[in-house]
């Protein structure tokens, strides 16, 4: 068995920006009711040109160019989305197709906002079991286009981005513990209601019906905190260190005050965690890649850190992984 770790990262935000002074324009919100409900202030949004295969591209050649690599001497690509452009072909086969990594098998992973660290976990076992030398895995949302514009309970949240990194074996101890969790049972709680466009419908029927995200806030904000809280722990417990010994944790950055009931619970002090969801909301899989790129970019993360991501999303399902950087 061999060790494996990141050893290179890209990202890609979109340029235009949604403000909550926007959204104060489009539904009954202020910017007073977000930021303090939420800590959001801003989020990108993509444009008509940019589909989630574009964000996931350009994210994914960031971190082949940080790497110094050759794009046909990736074996494996693993997109974690659950805004794709389409059903098929897969974000992983369109990025493949883009970037000219013609010897790499191509999959998507759907996970909701923990499809990052299942996707890392994923090609980590790949690597690990020799089976394949060296992975690209990106997570890429354009998770604006299932958003109902008119619903200020969840238009307000969401934002797009994409983030990326490429995994090979390391020398040093690299990705040391994982965890990946999921409660079915829980799914009503956040799902897209898409039921009705299996239809064949007129165009007309279709701008209205659009597959859209509805969820149940409150319910899930207590869910999230105790099922990020117990990630960390078991993923810290299965790297046998002591949660005082993390750098820097990374967490999914669904609210502000979520990320801040964990830091109380667990008794990190919240300087040691990675916030930006003030200027990108909830970018779904690409929030904690998003995070990771700027808190290794603001130094935030150094060489040699011990780093936790932690993330909770839709399905339910939850995950947590811990590295040495
Ligand atoms: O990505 C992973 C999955 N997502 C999550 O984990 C999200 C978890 N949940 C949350 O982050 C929070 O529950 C929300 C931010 C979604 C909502 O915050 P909240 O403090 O739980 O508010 P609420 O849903 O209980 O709503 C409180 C009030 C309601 O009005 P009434 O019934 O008290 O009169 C809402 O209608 O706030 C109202 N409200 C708003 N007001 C202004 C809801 N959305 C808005 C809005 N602007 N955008």
């Amino acid at each position: 068995m061999s060790n494996v770790g990141i050893i290179s990262l890209g990202h890609y935000l979109p340029q235009r920006r949604l403000t909550n002074s926007d959204l104060e324009k489009m539904v009954d919100t202020t910017d007073e009711w977000i930021t303090t409900r939420t800590g959001i202030k801003e989020r990108r949004v993509a444009s008509q040109g940019e589909k989630t295969s574009t964000l996931a591209t350009l994210a994914a050649e960031e971190a082949i160019k940080n790497a110094g690599i050759d794009p046909e001497t990736i074996d494996l690509i693993i997109v974690a989305t659950v805004s794709p452009d389409s059903n098929f072909p897969s974000m992983a086969c369109r990025v493949q197709r883009a970037i000219g990594a013609k010897n790499a098998t191509a999959f998507d992973i759907s996970a909701a906002c923990a499809g990052y660290l299942y996707a890392l976990t994923t090609a980590k076992q790949y690597i690990q079991s020799k089976f394949y030398k060296t992975a690209l895995v990106i997570a890429a949302e354009r998770i604006t286009s299932l958003i109902d514009w008119k619903d200020r309970n969840t238009c307000v949240l969401f934002g797009d981005g994409a983030g990326a990194c490429i995994l090979s074996q390391v020398d040093g101890p690299g990705i040391i513990s994982e965890y990946l969790h999921s409660e079915g049972e829980l799914g009503d709680l956040m799902s897209v209601v898409s039921d009705e466009s299996r239809e064949p419908l007129s165009q007309e029927e279709m701008m209205i019906k659009m597959p859209y995200v509805v969820m149940q806030g409150k319910e899930l904000f207590k869910v999230a905190v105790n099922s990020m809280s117990d990630a960390i722990e078991i993923a810290a417990k299965k790297a046998k260190i002591n949660l005082s010994d993390i750098a820097c944790v990374v967490p999914h950055q669904a609210n502000d005050r979520i990320i801040s009931a964990v830091a109380k619970k667990l008794e990190i002090p919240k300087e040691k965690i990675f916030v930006n969801i003030d200027r990108y909301g909830n970018m779904s899989a690409a929030s904690i890649a998003v995070a990771l790129y700027e808190a290794v970019d603001q130094k935030h993360i150094r060489k040699g850190d011990h780093v936790a991501l932690v993330a909770f999303g839709a399905g339910l399902v939850s995950a947590a992984s811990v590295f040495v950087w």
